[in-house]
C-alpha cells in the first residue's frame, strides 16, 4: 500500500501524525505500508512556491491513496488567490479527478451531550453525505472580478455541471445508499438553478438502475433546516459542490465536533485521498490540543474504500470508539466528567485499544 502523507499546515501534521501511529501500529502486525511524505498548503509554498509543488503532485499520482492534514494558515491569506493553501488542495482534488467527496456523520452516543443540539435530536445519527468534489462554482468559467461599464468593480463565478459529471457522482450515491439503509436525498435547487435542474433530471434518471433505493428530492435551503431539524430522517445526502461544503460543515456539528469526522475523494477506480473535514485551526496550531480522531478515522475510510480491508477498517473505528469508551476527551468534545487529553495522548490511546 502505496501511501502519500501531505501534512500541510496549521494542526495538520500533528494529527497526521496520531494516524501514522497507528497505521505503524498495524504495520508491526503486518500490514504492508509504504508512506511518502510532501508539502502542500502554506507548507507547500513556504518550501517550493507552490501551495502544489509539482514534486507533491507526482508523489500523489503514484500513490494508491493520499493522507492529508489540512492546509491553510492566516500568513498566506493575503498571497494572490493562486499561491494560497487552499489552491493547493483544490488542484489535487482535481488534477486526480477526486469527485466523489464521501462525509460520514455518525454520532458516538456518548459524545450526545456534546452536540449542541438535544440528545434526543441525534443520538444514533449516522448519515452520510456524498458531496460532488470537482465541478459547480469552484471549478465553473468564466470567473473573475473585473470593472464594469459603469466603472464599478464587478465579481463573477460560474455555477456549471455536465450530465456526465452529475451522473457519475450519482452513481457513487446510489450505491452507497445500497450498502447503507437504501434512501437517498438529492439536494439542489431546482426551483432557482437551472444547473440544479439538471441536476435532478440525471438524478431521476440514474435512479432507475437502483430501483430498490428510495430517492427524494430537496431544496438546499430546507435541508439545511432539516438537518437541525430532524436529522434522522436521512441516510445518503447526495449534493453539488458548494451545497455540500455548506451542508457537511452543518452536519459535522450534530456529532458533537468537527473534529471527529474524516472523509474520502474517489477517482472513478477507488483511488482516493482521505482527511478530516475540519481545517488547519491555527489558533491552536502546535499546541497539542488538536483532536485526532478526524483523521485517525480518515486513514479508516482509506484501508475500507481503496484497500478493501474492511476488517482493518473496523478494527481502527472499533479502537477509537474504546478510547471515547474510557472518558478520553481532546478539548473539542470534553465535557464535566470526562477526561481531557492532548492530541499524542488521544493517539496514544487509539494505538492502545488497537
Ligand atoms: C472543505 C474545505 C475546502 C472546500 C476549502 C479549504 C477549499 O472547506 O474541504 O470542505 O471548500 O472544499
Ligand atoms: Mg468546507
Amino acid at each position: 500500500m502505496k501511501i502519500a502523507i501531505l501534512p500541510g499546515d496549521g494542526i495538520g501534521p500533528e494529527v497526521i501524525a496520531q494516524a501514522v501511529k497507528v497505521l505503524q501500529a498495524l504495520s508491526a502486525d503486518g500490514l504492508e505500508i509504504d508512506l511518502d511524505y510532501a508539502a502542500i498548503g502554506g507548507a507547500g509554498y513556504d518550501a517550493a512556491g507552490d501551495p502544489l509543488p509539482a514534486a507533491t503532485l507526482a508523489l500523489a499520482r503514484n500513490a494508491d491513496a493520499i493522507l492529508l492534514g489540512a492546509v491553510g494558515g492566516y500568513q498566506y491569506d493575503a498571497l494572490p488567490r493562486p499561491m494560497r493553501p487552499e489552491q493547493g488542495l483544490l488542484r489535487i482534488r482535481k488534477e486526480l479527478n477526486l469527485f466523489a467527496n464521501l462525509r460520514p456523520a455518525q454520532l458516538y452516543p456518548e459524545l450526545a451531550d456534546a452536540s449542541t443540539l438535544k440528545p434526543e435530536v441525534v443520538s444514533g445519527l449516522d448519515l452520510m453525505i456524498v458531496r460532488e468534489l470537482t465541478g459547480d462554482l469552484y471549478f465553473g468559467q468564466p470567473r473573475g472580478i473585473q470593472v464594469n461599464a459603469a466603472g464599478e468593480r464587478e465579481a463573477y463565478n460560474t455555477m456549471r455541471y455536465s450530465e456526465s459529471e452529475v451522473r457519475r457522482v450519482a452513481h457513487i450515491g446510489f450505491q452507497i445508499a445500497m450498502k447503507r439503509g437504501r434512501k437517498l436525498c438529492s439536494v439542489e435547487k431546482a426551483n432557482v438553478l437551472e444547473t440544479s435542474e439538471l441536476w435532478r433530471e440525471v438524478v431521476v434518471e440514474t435512479a432507475r438502475q437502483y430501483p430498490e433505493v428510495e430517492l427524494s428530492h430537496m431544496y438546499v435551503d430546507n435541508a439545511a433546516m432539516q438537518l437541525v431539524r430532524n436529522p434522522k430522517q436521512f441516510d445518503v445526502i447526495l449534493t453539488g459542490n458548494i451545497f455540500g461544503d455548506i451542508l457537511s460543515d452543518e452536519a459535522s456539528m450534530l456529532t458533537g465536533s468537527i473534529g471527529m469526522l474524516g472523509s474520502a475523494s474517489l477517482d472513478e477506480n477507488r483511488k482516493g485521498m482521505y482527511e478530516p473535514i475540519h481545517g488547519s485551526a491555527p489558533d491552536i496550531a502546535g499546541r497539542d490540543v488538536a483532536n485526532p480522531l478526524a483523521t485517525i478515522l480518515s486513514a479508516a475510510m482509506m484501508l475500507r474504500y481503496t484497500f478493501g480491508r474492511d476488517a482493518i477498517a473496523d478494527r481502527i473505528e472499533h479502537a477509537v470508539k474504546t478510547a471515547i469508551t474510557q472518558g478520553l476527551r481532546t478539548a473539542d468534545i470534553y465535557t464535566p466528567g470526562t477526561t481531557r487529553v492532548g492530541c499524542a495522548a488521544m493517539g496514544d490511546a487509539v494505538v492502545a485499544a488497537l
